[in-house]
């Protein structure tokens, strides 16, 4: 029974998509167990690019069924012109599955999301603006419409009234904007219930049969562990769990079903949104990083903020996670560096500090303590094995394998789908 949880040990946007993808072969399930359209896969097939937001990536290989767990929020609109999208392409998408318990992203969440980060002013998260968090809200406070509402209309309206109560007197009272109306919202979500009906499923019942019948199943996170609600830089975080705990709730898979739990691990730092950052760059480095690793939001448009690998949150991620394996993405970004500054551990406040504070005022302080290690030149995007990289980016890898407390068993070495190493197979 292999259940591999793929997910992101920085801030997201790590590479998920090529790790994905490169696994998909393979894979029988591939199943998104948190977040929603506020994730951005990018992957490169053939000479095809596909930018992916709330599908999970396995939708592009043939023969492995992609799956939306209950711990995902969903927008229906988003999620239908995506299915068209890759239609339009030539992409079969039939396969697809959908918990009833997934929570749906309603019109009024992503109005609410939109004036919260403007009500903020300069206090605001800098959200993707997709309604995830009010929608999570709205699943805490058990006021969410649920996937499987879409087939009671008497039930659906009963909860977007009681949705609506209190969401109308902020929106007018507070936020100064025009209430809206039940029975928009309620024609508006029946109007997606026929077109989504032929992926309704009880996914929780698939995947654990399916593990029983020795299927391999892969869970892939949204976002990245430092924007986990409970484990990463609160408030500056996602809504949701990205987590590998977050794979069993959000997809009702026990803990003991788990086998193996790999990081994506970026060769350097990025991050969107606001929020602290202790490599982060200012100067023509991160300039360069940004413009030589295309960082730009897959689902924002917004410029990645770019900084040096840090080892402390590499090591984090492999504590927080239980990561077994890391699958080091983008390393023939750094390609050109004479000499390259790994962060090693923190000064918070003149003292050396080697792991992550829980306090959110020390990390605020933290200031990297960087380690220089020798850059390479050569271009690494056609190295097939890890003996064919320049011995200083052997050397860089080895080094940032030994800071983080996990192996590396997969390196990237360019954007497209062939250009990996492989140290050790996944599976
Ligand atoms: P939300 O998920 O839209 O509520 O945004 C909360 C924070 O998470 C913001 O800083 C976003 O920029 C960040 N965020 C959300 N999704 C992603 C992602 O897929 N990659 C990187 N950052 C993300």
């Amino acid at each position: 029974m292999p259940a591999l949880v793929l997910l992101g040990a920085q801030w997201g946007d790590e590479g998920k998509g090529k790790a994905t993808d490169l696994l998909g072969g393979s894979v029988d399930y591939v199943v998104r167990y948190q977040g929603g359209n506020n994730a951005g896969h990018t992957v490169v097939v053939g000479d095809q690019k596909y930018a992916l937001h709330l599908l999970p990536s396995g939708i592009l290989s043939p023969g492995c069924t992609p799956v939306i767990g209950n711990g995902v929020v969903v927008d229906p609109s988003v999620l239908l012109s995506e299915l068209s999208g890759l239609n339009e392409r030539g992409v079969d998408t039939s396969k697809l599955l959908i918990s009833g318990n997934a929570h749906i992203i309603t019109p009024y969440n992503v109005t609410v999301d939109k004036v919260t980060e403007r009500f903020l002013g300069k206090r605001k998260i800098g959200t993707t603006g997709r309604g995830i968090g009010p929608t999570y809200a709205d699943k805490i406070n058990r006021v969410g419409i649920r996937v499987q509402d879409l087939y009671d209309e008497s039930i659906l309206t009963q909860k977007v009234e009681a949705a609506l109560d209190v969401k109308n007197q902020m929106l007018t009272k507070l936020f100064n904007r025009r209430a809206i109306g039940v029975e928009q919202v309620v024609e508006e979500l029946l109007g997606y219930a026929d077109k989504l009906a032929p992926y309704v499923s009880d996914t929780v019942l698939v995947l654990n049969q399916a593990l029983e019948q020795d299927k391999v199943v892969l869970f892939e996170g949204g976002q990245g562990t430092l924007l986990d609600i409970d484990h990463g830089t609160y408030p500056f975080v996602t809504s949701s769990n990205p987590t590998a705990g977050g794979a069993c709730t959000g997809a009702g898979v026990g803990p003991t079903k788990i086998s193996r739990v790999i990081g994506i691990l970026k060769a350097y730092t990025t991050r969107v949104g606001a929020g602290p950052f202790p490599t982060e760059l200012f100067d023509e480095d991160g300039e360069a990083l940004r413009r030589i690793g295309g960082e730009r939001g897959v689902t924002t448009g917004r410029d990645r903020r770019c900084g040096w690998f840090d080892a402390v949150i590499a090591r984090y991620a492999t504590r927080v996670n239980g990561l077994t394996d890391f699958f080091l993405t983008k390393l023939d970004v750094l390609t050109g560096w004479e000499q390259i500054p790994v962060c090693v551990a923190y000064e918070i406040d003149g003292k050396r500090v080697e792991e992550l504070p829980y306090s959110q005022s020390d990390f605020h302080h933290a200031k990297p303590v960087y380690e220089m290690l020798p850059g390479w030149s050569e271009d690494i995007s056609k190295a097939k094995s890890f003996s064919d990289l320049p011995k200083n980016a052997q050397a860089y890898v080895k080094a940032l394998e030994e800071m983080s407390g996990a192996p590396i068993s997969a390196i990237g070495v360019g954007p497209g789908r062939t250009e990996t190493i492989e140290i050790n197979s996944f599976l």
